[in-house]
């Protein structure tokens, strides 16, 4: 190894004067040899208590177990992991999006604390991998990113299903469509094993756009966690960290905006979560690269969908790894000119020759080439308008109206609205406003995929447009328009809406108004009160204080959010 792959770690281990960290290592087994190596952090989410994540102690003792035999030294550690399949619909959700934040930051913390030379991220649910991604770009040594892979999907009734199945089925239960022990049928037979959700929702879409950016080696994000290549994958990608930090490969140095760009394309290629959109915007923040929704909304336009999966297709992850996974997707894109192919990767490789040299997959109706798309646009819409003036998105979903018009029905909560569907006060056509649930006043922007489920299972799905300042999840359909910024805490107009105001949603022009005279929104906005933070101490009020707008990421940092200008009160004490 070079002496430069081990500058951080010499600092923290060399000289007479280290003798204190050198005799607390020893104690873990470390000899006088092992301090001359590069020292590696090999770091997972792993945890007992979610299924996306059960699996990772195995593939983070495969990861060390290589590098140390490719003569690096490996520190094993994991950090914290939120599932949004079990919290969704309850007050949990709300530490969701603050998990990533704070995975980047525990990352960091352990990184910075010992000498860290370089490490491999290891990780599996939705905001797990946004979390390693952002530490990945942050911590300026060379880093890569592993999946755990999404679990089999589950077979009732002679189909395949996954969670989003069994939230949907709780509002057809509600309702009264299916029995208790159709529901039930459902949940047992929903995740059949571990590994993370198997359609393309959140975290799989994470996943394929850590390949897009390069963050990752070809072919991690498809194989399910059970499949031999999951771990042929870690091995892979240790190998490229161990070469990586040979070379003094840096995640931050090579990431561009022609990365970011390439994400976009694959995500809108995939029909990915709109997760997707704010993390990268997140990513972006984090290295400074300019990158907004409109470029997002720019990509999209012009990457048609090649990918037929859930939540609004047929297929699921493990169908798209028989295809040949992401790569054979890059290489539909590539073909066409809409991929930079020459965006560089963590393995010193650029993204072309990388899909050049990954072997093909079988045909499969999973996947379309771009003369035979799913659809002729990518699945990501951004709008802006009077609702929304800094921007909000939505998936463009089979059901989406291209355009509606209807009356605002305002909640403060989504368990309100969800009780008013459930008690048949809303009609078609109603525009359901959720506010009060961005980053600062959710806080932590919560997802509201429970009550799309509600109203899928009302038979409501297809005509309800449902707007709001939180968030949606992968398993969203339906007219859903998320990330509403500037949010409803910090005076956005969404505050402001009444019930009976007329909302206009045209998601080919790019629009989302709400049709209330200017004179009459200054006059709301001066005789409203706006409610207090929802909480006031622990992490949430932390993240409340520092969160950035979802048009910029989400992110909390000392640079940005509220609480960040020193005097400047907590929205809603001032
Ligand atoms: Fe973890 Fe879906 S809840 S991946």
């Amino acid at each position: 190894m070079n002496e430069k792959a081990t500058r951080n770690s010499r600092a923290m281990l060399a000289g007479p004067h280290r003798a204190g960290a050198r005799a607390m290592l020893r104690a873990l087994g470390m000899r006088d040899e092992d301090f001359q190596k590069p020292q590696i952090g090999v770091a997972a989410t792993w945890n007992r208590s979610t299924p996306c994540n059960a699996g990772l102690d195995k593939l983070r003792g495969q990861a060390a177990s290589d590098l140390m035999a490719a003569g690096l030294y490996a520190h094993e550690f994991d950090t914290i992991s939120v599932s949004d399949g079990i919290s969704m619909g309850s007050e949990g959700m709300r530490a969701s999006l603050v998990s990533r934040d704070w995975i980047a930051d525990s990352v960091e913390l352990m990184v910075r604390a010992h000498g860290y030379d370089g490490f491999i991220g290891i990780a599996g649910c939705d905001k797990s991998i946004p979390g390693m991604l952002l530490a990945i770009v942050r911590m300026g040594v060379p880093a890569i990113f592993a999946y755990a892979g999404s679990l089999a999907p589950g077979r009732t009734g002679g189909r395949d299903i996954s969670l989003q199945d069994v939230y949907e089925a709780v509002g057809a239960h509600q309702s009264g469509s299916i029995s208790l022990q159709e529901l039930t049928e459902i949940e047992v037979a929903a995740c059949p094993g571990i590994g993370t959700c198997a359609g393309m929702f959140s975290a799989n879409t994470m996943a394929s756009v850590s390949e897009a950016l390069g963050l990752t080696v070809p072919g991690m994000a498809s194989p399910p966690a059970a499949h031999a290549d999951r771990m042929s994958a870690t091995v892979r990608a240790a190998g490229a960290l161990a070469d990586a930090v040979e070379n003094g490969r840096v995640p931050s140095k090579f990431l561009s905006k022609q990365s970011l760009e390439n994400a976009a394309a694959v995500a809108s290629a995939l029909g990915g979560s709109t997760n997707g959109c704010l993390h990268l915007l997140a990513i972006a923040s984090e290295v400074g690269i300019p990158f907004t929704l409109q470029d997002i909304d720019r990509v999209s336009r012009r990457t048609p969908q090649l990918t037929d999966m859930k939540p609004a297709g047929r297929f699921m992850m493990r169908d798209l790894h028989r295809a040949g996974g992401v790569p054979a997707v890059m290489r539909e894109l590539l073909s066409a000119g809409l991929l930079h192919g020459d965006a560089m990767t963590i393995t010193g490789r650029t993204i072309a020759e990388e899909v050049r040299n990954f072997a093909p997959g079988e045909p499969h109706p999973v996947l379309r080439g771009v003369g035979n798309p799913v659809k002729p646009r990518g699945g990501y819409a951004v709008l802006t308008g009077s609702l929304a003036p800094d921007g909000a998105v939505m998936k463009i979903a089979n059901e989406s109206r291209m355009k509606h018009r209807g009356p605002a029905r305002c909640f403060n909560s989504e368990l309100e609205a969800a009780a008013a569907v459930r008690a048949g006060k809303i009609s078609s056509d109603d525009v359901v406003v959720l506010r009060f649930e961005g980053p600062v006043g959710g806080p932590g922007m919560p997802e509201m995929t429970a009550l799309t489920g509600v109203l899928a299972g009302a038979g409501l799905g297809a005509e309800v447009a449902v707007v709001t300042d939180g968030r949606f999840g992968g398993g969203t359909r339906g007219l859903s328009v998320g990330h509403i910024a500037p949010e409803a805490a910090l005076s956005g107009p969404i505050a402001f809406v009444c019930d009976g105001d007329t909302i206009e949603i045209d998601i080919e022009r790019g629009l989302i108004d709400l049709l209330v005279s200017p004179e009459e929104l200054a006059r709301r906005r001066e005789h409203t009160t706006l409610p207090p933070p929802r909480v006031t101490t622990g992490v949430l009020a932390k993240y409340a204080r520092l969160a950035g707008s979802a048009a910029t990421g989400a992110v909390s940092r000392a640079d940005e959010g509220e609480g960040a200008l020193p005097g400047k009160p907590y929205p809603g004490q001032g």
